[in-house]
């Protein structure tokens, strides 16, 4: 039987990652996600990286960026918005995707709010994730609203989450390229 790997995680902004280390970024997420990952990966900066790594290979991967969301009822809310939760394919189920998702919230102190939108809401749910009920939409550049119903997103309430901020109510975000949620 051979020995359980040396895990070790690695928290890392964006702007000191070395090239390498942006490089093992890539290939990792572009096998999870079976499409070349360059330009979301650009699109992370600045961010917060959460990089798990198994007798020295990075085998899982999630990231953050602050982005402003209004809350129905409540107002501005400081959000960590979580993107690429990712697993190299043949390490998928050993448990890293839940190290790193498990392990985030507990580095969103200063944040109201922890958001993401998923493709594997199964996953998410388990690790206490919410998914928002309410009508979504983002602010565009000329300040209008617009409604996205296709899409879905999950919260990870935080010491900081109003206790009352309900599920069901409208919530927006500041736009972005590429994937506006
Ligand atoms: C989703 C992903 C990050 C999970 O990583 P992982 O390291 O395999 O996760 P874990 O080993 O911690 O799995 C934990 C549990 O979640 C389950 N799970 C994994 N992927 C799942 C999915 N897509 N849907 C539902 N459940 C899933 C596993 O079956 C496992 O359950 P078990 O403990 O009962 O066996 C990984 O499958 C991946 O990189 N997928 C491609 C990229 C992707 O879709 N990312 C999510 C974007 S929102």
């Amino acid at each position: 039987m051979s020995a359980a790997p040396s895990i070790d995680m690695q928290i890392a902004s964006s702007r000191d990652l070395s090239a390498a280390q942006r490089q093992e970024i890539l290939v990792l997420c572009s096998a999870a996600y079976e499409e070349d990952f360059s330009a979301y990966l650009e699109m992370l900066d600045p961010a917060m990286h959460l990089l798990v790594y198994a007798d020295g290979l990075l085998v899982s991967h999630g990231a953050w960026v602050e982005r402003e969301l209004r809350a129905e009822a409540y107002g501005r809310l400081r959000c960590a918005y979580v993107e690429a939760i990712a697993t190299l394919p043949e390490q998928q189920g050993r448990g890293y995707g839940s190290l790193v998702l498990s392990r985030m919230p507990s580095l969103f102190d200063d944040y109201d709010i922890a958001v993401l939108s998923p493709s594997a809401e199964a996953f998410y749910q388990r690790l206490g994730w919410e998914t928002w009920q309410g009508a979504l939409s983002y602010r565009s550049p000329e300040g209008e609203e617009i409604a996205t119903p296709e899409e879905q997103v999950m919260i990870h309430r935080l010491p900081r989450t109003p206790a009352w901020l309900d599920t069901r109510t409208a919530l927006s975000v500041d736009w972005r390229p590429l994937e506006v949620w």
